[in-house]
């Protein structure tokens, strides 16, 4: 149950295997003769610096990989020199996670019906350290994930809500979290509570589960301070693109002005160099860290990390960028390219 639940995606799960594989369709454009002796992969993220592009995003339930939760995760950030975005719907609290470490910390946040337990989450993170609030956009409701709703996926307890929300909730039928979900999601989240959330907080505010060239002009008239290019890892909109294939026309939009993130389906160094070379900022990994966690806990995550990075370190030697910066858009061919 908990597998399917961290495997799985939306629907007849077209996205979920589109965010791989449209990272397979671009190949590179390699330079040679580049002196690569020195390789630098560090870079900074709304002022902060971290030791390569590669961001933990945020995920829920990390108690069901494993018994430590994202008290391990937040470690492995930590020991990477990287930054961790905790989930709105963690199994440890704000204050657990931000007493484990010194990680930059990222503090994922939903519109819950009940304003004030986000606010009084917001506020806590604030508190606590957190450097930046990252709202998912995308989920007025959740997706249909048939996987979750054959096995009845039961919700683990959110620690975060003790005496604020119950989370128990009765349903004897489909997903748990389903039933969760819909009793607690504020649907009605538009545009204008950007300004309730700034509000409530002076911390940076990105914004994630951005697809396309319009709300990313949206999200800088708001006053955003970045955007994370996202599908929810294909658990939302089935059919959504793979972020891969939108991410440049988000960047246009953009022109600069603001970071641009993206996650979904990045498992490679590889994948990282595309995204960086289609102009992502930094890349943000969900379902591997996962799976690291649940192999071997901190160590695990940490493994992971070091995957990645060591992959991104060899690609970039291999096509000729010694820093991130040499890393641009001619270093790749995209499937729009050849029909131009
Ligand atoms: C997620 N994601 C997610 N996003 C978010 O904003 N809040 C959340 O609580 C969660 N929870 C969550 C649980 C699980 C099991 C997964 C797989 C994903 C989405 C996540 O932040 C990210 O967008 C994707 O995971 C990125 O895609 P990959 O790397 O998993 O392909």
């Amino acid at each position: 149950m908990y597998f399917d639940f961290y495997n799985g995606g939306a629907e007849d799960q077209y996205t979920l295997k589109e965010n791989v594989e449209a990272f397979h369709r671009i190949t590179f454009r390699p330079r040679i003769l580049v002196d690569v002796s020195r390789i630098s992969m560090s870079t900074t993220i709304l002022g902060h610096r971290i030791s390569a592009p590669i961001m933990i995003a945020p995920t829920s339930f990390h108690k069901l990989a494993h018994p430590e939760g994202e008290i391990a995760t937040a470690r492995a950030a930590a020991s990477c020199n990287t930054i961790m975005a905790l989930s709105f719907s963690s199994t440890c609290t704000v204050e657990e996670v931000a007493s484990s470490c010194n990680a930059v910390r990222f503090f994922q946040i939903y519109v819950y019906k009940r304003r004030d337990v986000t606010s009084m989450l917001v506020q806590r993170a604030e508190r606590n350290g957190f450097k930046a609030m990252i709202l998912t956009v995308d989920t007025p409701r959740i997706g249909r994930r048939e996987a979750d709703i054959k096995n009845r996926m039961i919700s683990p307890h959110l620690k975060n809500f003790e005496g604020l929300l119950s989370t128990e909730v009765a349903s004897d039928k489909g997903s748990n979290l389903e039933a969760f979900a819909a009793e607690v999601l504020d649907r009605s989240i538009c545009w204008k509570d950007i300004e309730w959330l700034r509000s409530i907080t002076s911390l940076p505010i990105l914004i994630k589960g951005v697809l396309t060239h319009e709300d990313a002009i949206k999200a800088m008239e708001v006053g955003v301070a970045g955007i994370v290019v996202s599908n929810h890892g294909a658990r939302q909109l089935d059919y959504s693109p793979a972020t891969i294939t939108v991410l440049e026309e988000v960047v246009h939009a953009v022109g600069g002005k603001i970071p641009v993130l993206i996650d979904g389906g990045v498992r490679r160094g590889t994948d990282i160099f595309k995204a960086l070379a289609l102009g992502a900022q930094a890349v943000m990994i969900g379902r591997p860290i996962l799976y690291g966690l649940a192999a071997k806990g901190e160590c695990g995550v940490r493994r992971v990390i070091e995957m990645l990075k060591d992959e991104l370190e060899l690609t970039m030697a291999l096509s000729g960028c010694p820093t991130l910066k040499d890393i641009t858009r001619s270093h790749v061919r995209t499937d729009q390219d050849r029909f131009n």
